[in-house]
């Protein structure tokens, strides 16, 4: 029998041991199979740990994740090209394709590597918006969202940026800076994403709202209304997922950064742009996850995370050989990248 982590579960595990309530009410059996429902339950109920039979299936989702995301590549590529073509989004595919992601969503230390691995295999466009779907759904997981909100909250990642495809290529792809006339173009896409969902019969207005409240900021900096104070919650959600993946991937600032980077840039941005609850629950999971990770310094010497201090988790003490660097002393040094 071996003890795991309920956030490194994955659905078709064996349970090995009765699961209790806090008020002693048996929840679920020895022997039983973990469903994506019971997964869901745990983090309602904050239940963290469990025991699961040595002969379960090991933690892996039924698909592999390439597998997974190169489909979501096509369903997305799909419906972006229609809607420049004026088709209505097939939402039952939408549908499939983040409950496929849900079950990629679990341990973030993976799904980080994951996209790295996949950041080059399509579109930016694209890969962006599967990025940002898996990230809403992991924040999900960690605000303890219910199973719907969480599905929608991949949907509402998935369309988030829909609206780009009415924007001239040369503008969206333009490497250099943009003019003032270009950045209003640009920033219509939230305007436009929104309208284009909202022609479809069966779509969700919240999602609607993401796509249309995603840079809206909380102290009225953001666009297209400005609008300020607390933000709609999902575009909230959308708005840090989306931070991250744009500061992470290559393809928007002149550096890829490294998650840490991100983290600090993202704590930045939560005092008063960012939603503070939610940027403050990713930044602590993100920086804790990292203990026992090898990391690439500054200084260009290779280390691993021994021990991450809780009030400035992106500092942490870095082993290398026999060496330790307190980055939270040592601020000349930064950690580049996490290595594999
Ligand atoms: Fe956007
Ligand atoms: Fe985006």
């Amino acid at each position: 029998m071996l003890k795991i982590k309920t956030s490194n579960l994955r659905p078709g595990i064996k349970l090995g041991k009765d699961i209790y309530s806090y008020d002693s009410q048996l929840l679920l059996t020895s022997g039983s199979t973990i469903t994506q429902e019971h997964l869901d339950s745990f983090a309602r109920r904050n239940i963290e740990e469990v025991f699961i039979l040595d002969e379960s299936p090991r933690m892996k989702p039924e698909r592999d994740f390439e597998d997974v995301y190169q489909d979501a590549l096509e369903v997305v590529n799909s419906f972006m090209v229609g809607a420049m073509l004026g088709s209505p989004l097939d939402f039952q595919e939408i549908d499939k394709t983040v409950d496929l992601l849900r079950e990629q969503a679990f341990d973030a230390i993976d799904l980080f590597r994951q996209m790295r691995l996949m950041k080059n295999k399509g579109e930016y466009l694209f890969t962006h918006s599967i990025n940002v779907s898996l990230l809403c759904i992991l924040i999900g997981r960690w605000l303890k969202c219910d199973r719907n909100t969480i599905r929608e909250l991949g949907i509402a990642g998935l369309l988030h940026d829909l609206g780009k495809v009415f924007i001239e290529n040369d503008i969206l792809n333009k490497p250099g800076k943009l003019t003032d006339q270009e950045y209003e173009k640009i920033k219509k896409h939230t305007v436009l994403g929104y309208n284009f969902i909202c022609q479809n019969p069966d779509m969700n207005l919240e999602v609607a709202n993401a796509a249309l409240m995603h840079h809206e900021r909380v102290d009225g900096s953001g666009y297209p209304s400005g609008l300020k104070g607390q933000l709609n919650f999902y575009a909230a959600v959308v708005a840090v997922a989306d931070v991250y993946d744009a500061i992470t991937s290559a393809h928007s600032y002149a550096d890829k950064r490294s998650p840490y980077s991100a983290a600090e840039i993202l704590w930045q941005e939560s005092f008063g742009k960012l939603d503070a609850r939610i940027t403050k629950v990713f930044y602590d999971k993100i920086t804790n996850f990292y203990v026992g990770n090898k990391v690439l310094l500054s200084n260009k010497k290779e280390g691993i995370v021994i021990y991450v201090d809780p009030f400035q988790p992106t500092r942490p003490i870095v082993m290398v050989e026999d060496e330790f660097y307190n980055l939270a002393l040592d601020r000349s040094i930064t950690i580049r990248d996490i290595i594999d």
